[in-house]
């Protein structure tokens, strides 16, 4: 069968462990996805930079914005990040030369998803985003697809790796926010900008993404009333465990009468709720549907190798040619959400 041919902007973390799982897995790929998923073109900013993977036998382009019009180049994978700049233009670009746009970036989806989902619908061209919430765990699926026949009621989660990561540490070691965070940096989970973790940012971009899913509104990010984990000392990590809580940054959006109610902040979290066992790296969702009742996602929420899982999932999906609107339904019958005053309970 004829292969997919995928083209890769961004080869750090995720573009690298994109790389070594298409070449582990290459056998079980090509019979799940029923033909070979092959990277034909990759780009980066440094072409020189020793990344432990060998790109000779991929072709090189200077201008990472042109990909998807590289004529043989089926899908594109943007690994780069970045809400707007060169991450908009090659999805742009991409979705106008009509091919499959795949990425992990939820800063460019929670601003700009809706738009390219516009793009994308009208052509009927796939744009997938798995990775972007919840690193390897299978929740845009789980609520765009699994959830689907359900109202749901209320959605919310520990959506970002590295504060989750952090929290964790503080509390079994005792130890100082700084040299935690530096922790997480090294081991890949931290944004480029890791004010976007600490801050809350990161966790809002993905709520906003899930609420719209849940919910099937339009995407809402300035709704998200947002508070990061900055301000938090040890000390109140151990007076909480000591009154039987544990700290986890949430991430909740919910109906509220005509409105959405989006917040993202620090929280007491009982130790006999599910939430307070989810350590380290970890992220989980929780979806409460009106048949299914409540859905439970657990999983590595960020590093290369589960967000890769998810990348490669939605190629496999591309290959298998499985995609439907690129959110819950299509853009124009998404509901906007009126605003709720999320901050303020
Ligand atoms: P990295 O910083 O490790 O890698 C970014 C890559 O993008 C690098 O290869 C870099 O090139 C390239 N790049 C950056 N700016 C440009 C530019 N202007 N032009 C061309 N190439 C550029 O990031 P991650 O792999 O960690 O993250 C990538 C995306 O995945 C982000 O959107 C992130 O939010 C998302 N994500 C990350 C997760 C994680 O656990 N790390 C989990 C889920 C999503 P060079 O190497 O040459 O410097
Ligand atoms: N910086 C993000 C996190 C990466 O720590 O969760 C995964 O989206």
């Amino acid at each position: 069968a004829e292969p997919l041919r995928v083209a890769i902007a961004g080869l750090g973390t995720v573009g690298g462990g994109v790389i070594r799982l298409l070449e582990v897995n290459q056998a079980l790929i090509e019979r799940r996805a029923g033909r070979p998923i092959e990277i034909v073109a990759v780009s980066a900013r440094d072409r020189s930079k020793d990344r432990g993977i060998d790109i000779s036998r991929f072709q090189w382009v200077d201008d990472m914005t042109t990909l998807g019009e590289i004529e043989g180049v089926d899908a594109v994978v943007e690994l780069i990040g970045g809400s707007d700049g060169p991450a908009l233009a090659l999805a742009r670009r991409t979705l106008a030369a009509g091919k499959a746009f795949i990425t992990a970036n939820k800063a460019m989806i929670a601003h700009h998803g809706l738009s390219l989902a516009g793009v994308a619908d009208a052509q009927d061209i796939p744009l997938k985003f798995e990775a972007a919430v919840g690193g390897g765990i299978p929740v845009i699926k789980g609520l765009r697809e699994g959830a689907a026949a359900n109202e749901i009621k209320r959605v919310y989660g520990i959506l970002n790796g590295t504060c989750n990561y952090i929290l964790t540490t503080m509390e079994q070691d005792r130890r100082d926010f700084a040299d935690v965070l530096a922790e997480a940096q090294a081991l890949g989970y931290a944004e480029a900008d890791p004010s976007f973790d600490i801050d809350g940012v990161d966790a809002a971009h993905k709520l906003s993404i899930l609420a719209s899913l849940a919910f099937g509104s339009e995407l809402d990010f300035e709704g998200v009333a947002t508070t990061g984990i900055r301000h938090l000392i040890a000390a109140d990590i151990s007076e909480a465990q000591a009154l039987g809580f544990r700290v986890r940054l949430v991430g909740l959006a919910e109906a509220d009468g005509d409105g959405l109610l989006q917040r993202v902040r620090p929280c007491l979290v009982p130790m006999a709720h599910p939430l307070a066992h989810v350590s380290g790296s970890l992220n989980a969702v929780v979806a409460e549907g009106n048949f299914v009742g409540r859905l439970f996602l657990q999983g590595a929420g960020a590093g290369d190798g589960p967000t890769a899982s998810a990348v490669v999932a939605d190629l496999i999906d591309v290959a298998r040619n499985e995609y439907g609107p690129a959110f819950a339904m299509p853009v124009g019958s998404l509901a906007r959400p009126p605003r709720a005053d999320s901050g303020d309970r």
